[in-house]
């Protein structure tokens, strides 16, 4: 894979095709952690008034950890796991204790906060301060099992650290943000489960799997 050309390929086309999308307005760390919770377990859909919503009620992390806990559940009904609306804000006032209500851009501060796992860390490093963090969800891992013909299981834990090795050899040091988003629009739009769309693909002439003509059996999810 000639790295430098699939960056520009990747980037170029998310920079042109990408989904106008509320938390895409800016780069606040605030509003991209809040989106990246949100994104985890709910579809874009599902989460774009939720999180208008959300802002509107609570428009900063002073906000939301100065909130009361039965409000911020209460604009939360309806996107389910609730535990993900008590970690965030058990995290934004630690945020607000700790480090004067800034986000932190240190990856091990960052990891330490309640709720925010590997995905969560490497989204917010890269989409809000631009740095060169992987940020490996399940539309990534589809991407790259595909453009590099990873075999291993996704449904096991550990495979999770081959992409992000695979995405650390890969990520634009340039634009990490539009990198990692880029990868993530292109498993939403184009590299979907089923037939994706690889006559329209911006990365078709890098993908292995579209090369062999294995595409449709990748990635490889065993059952537990
Ligand atoms: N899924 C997870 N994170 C996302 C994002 N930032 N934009 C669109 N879909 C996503």
């Amino acid at each position: 894979i000639n790295i430098p050309q699939f960056q520009e390929d990747l980037i170029t086309w998310f920079e042109r095709e990408q989904r106008q999308l509320p938390w895409r307005e800016n780069q606040d760390p605030y509003r991209v952690w809040v989106s990246e919770i949100m994104l985890q377990q709910t579809k874009v859909d599902t989460v774009i008034p939720y999180f208008q919503n959300f802002m509107e009620h609570f428009p900063t992390l002073t906000a939301l950890a100065e909130a009361d806990e039965q409000k911020v559940l209460k604009a939360w009904e309806g996107l389910g796991y609730y535990s993900r609306a008590r970690n965030l804000q058990t995290a934004v006032k630690e945020v607000v204790a700790q480090y004067d209500a800034k986000v932190p851009d240190d990856p091990k501060q960052l990891g330490d906060l309640k709720g925010v796992g590997p995905y969560t860390k490497g989204a917010i490093l890269s989409i809000a301060f631009n740095k060169a963090e992987p940020a490996v969800d399940g539309n990534v891992m589809r991407v790259l099992s595909r453009v590099l013909r990873i075999e291993e299981d996704i449904a096991k834990p550990k495979t999770r650290k081959t992409f992000e090795a695979a995405v650390r050899e890969l990520i634009s040091e340039e634009n990490p943000s539009a990198f990692n988003q880029g990868l993530m629009e292109l498993g939403a739009l184009v590299c979907t489960p089923k037939n994706p769309s690889c006559l329209l693909c911006p990365v078709q002439e890098h993908c292995i799997a579209f090369r062999e003509g294995v595409e449709q059996s990748l990635p490889i999810k065993k059952n537990k």
